[in-house]
């Protein structure tokens, strides 16, 4: 793509001028916007760019590794594995207000970073993969009046005071493009054909108080969902899918017991951009055998629902 060829070059040169021979960290967050971002500003600085994973306990089954041993088996990146889940956990106790959890997640990304810009000897810029859609959203909204429906945390998340200096090469993109940047720069398909997931993670997938054991039971509700959507060659057709808990408890009944579960709500849309999206239209049979294998093999969850919201009026995600 001969466009994107140029927007390569002229964000390598970008870069460079913005950074000297400064150090920069890069948040990678197993998307592909973070990724693309990182591989850019490798192309730019080299051996001054070292990638940050912070593993905040609130990402899908077997994510964390998954992000981990494939960008370290493609690119020679240093890449710094921060376990960080008791810090996260810790801090959202207790806390159930959608704002209160994305702004105490976007502190304490910037609080970790910055801990290991120290570490590194003083890296002065964070690299972020923030796209347009994250900047809009977090200002406000299409056509009304100037509101914030969300902070995405890499945005409107972010605390007052930062040490740090932002570099953030695809804050003019949209997600498609970044997808064409990223096949443009060699980025295996696995990393580049990935459904978003946000930054603040399950804890915006678990209304209410977030807790390591609630984190366990979506965890594999959602998993047991992916699955079947890939079984079912679905993936690919679908911009995002994931599984929310709900705080809400049922009356069920299993062999001959009374059960007293959570409900969980599966959410699959279609969109080019993330700022508007239909539902996808899955077949009942498929819904059907979703809806029996997690009340089956998920302890915790005795009922499960389908959120036919299209955005607007719905967001992507429940916070
Ligand atoms: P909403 O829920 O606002 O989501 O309709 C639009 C898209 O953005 C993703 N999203 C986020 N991504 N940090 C991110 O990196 C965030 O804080 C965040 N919040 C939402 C969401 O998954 C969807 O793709």
């Amino acid at each position: 793509d001969w466009s994107m060829a140029e927007f390569r070059e002229a964000k390598i040169a970008e870069i460079r001028a913005q950074v000297g021979e400064r150090r920069v960290i890069c948040g990678l967050s197993g998307g592909v916007d973070s990724a693309v971002a990182a591989v850019l500003i490798h192309e730019a600085i080299g051996d001054q760019l070292t990638c940050v994973f912070v593993d905040h306990g609130l990402m899908r089954a077997g994510e964390a590794d998954e992000v981990v041993s494939l960008f370290r088996g493609h690119y020679n990146i240093p890449l710094v594995h921060v376990e960080a889940e008791a810090l996260f956990l810790g801090g959202l106790a207790g806390v159930t207000d959608p704002e209160a959890k994305r702004k105490f997640i976007g502190k304490t990304f910037i609080d970790v970073f910055e801990d290991e810009a120290r570490k590194l000897g003083g890296a002065e810029f964070l690299a972020q993969g923030t796209l347009y859609p994250d900047v809009i959203e977090s200002v406000s909204f299409t056509g009304g009046p100037s509101v914030t429906i969300k902070s995405h945390h890499n945005v409107g998340g972010l605390p007052e005071r930062m040490n740090m200096r932002l570099v953030e090469p695809l804050r003019e993109l949209f997600k498609d493009e970044v997808r064409v940047l990223g096949r443009e720069l060699g980025l295996p398909e696995a990393f580049v054909g990935r459904h978003p997931f946000p930054g603040p993670g399950l804890a915006i997938r678990i209304p209410g108080e977030v807790t390591k054991e609630r984190c366990d039971i979506l965890r594999k509700a959602d998993a047991i969902y992916l699955e079947e959507i890939r079984a079912n060659g679905l993936y690919d057709a679908i911009w995002q899918a994931f599984a929310v808990l709900l705080p809400v408890r049922t009356v069920g009944v299993m062999g001959d017991g009374r059960t007293y579960e959570s409900v969980c709500a599966l959410r699959a849309v279609t969109s080019t951009d993330g700022m508007t999206a239909d539902i996808y239209p899955f077949d009942a049979g498929f819904l059907a055998r979703v809806a029996t294998r997690i009340v089956n093999e998920v302890q915790g969850i005795n009922r499960v629902t389908y959120d036919y919201t299209s955005k607007p009026p719905g967001t992507i995600e429940w916070e």
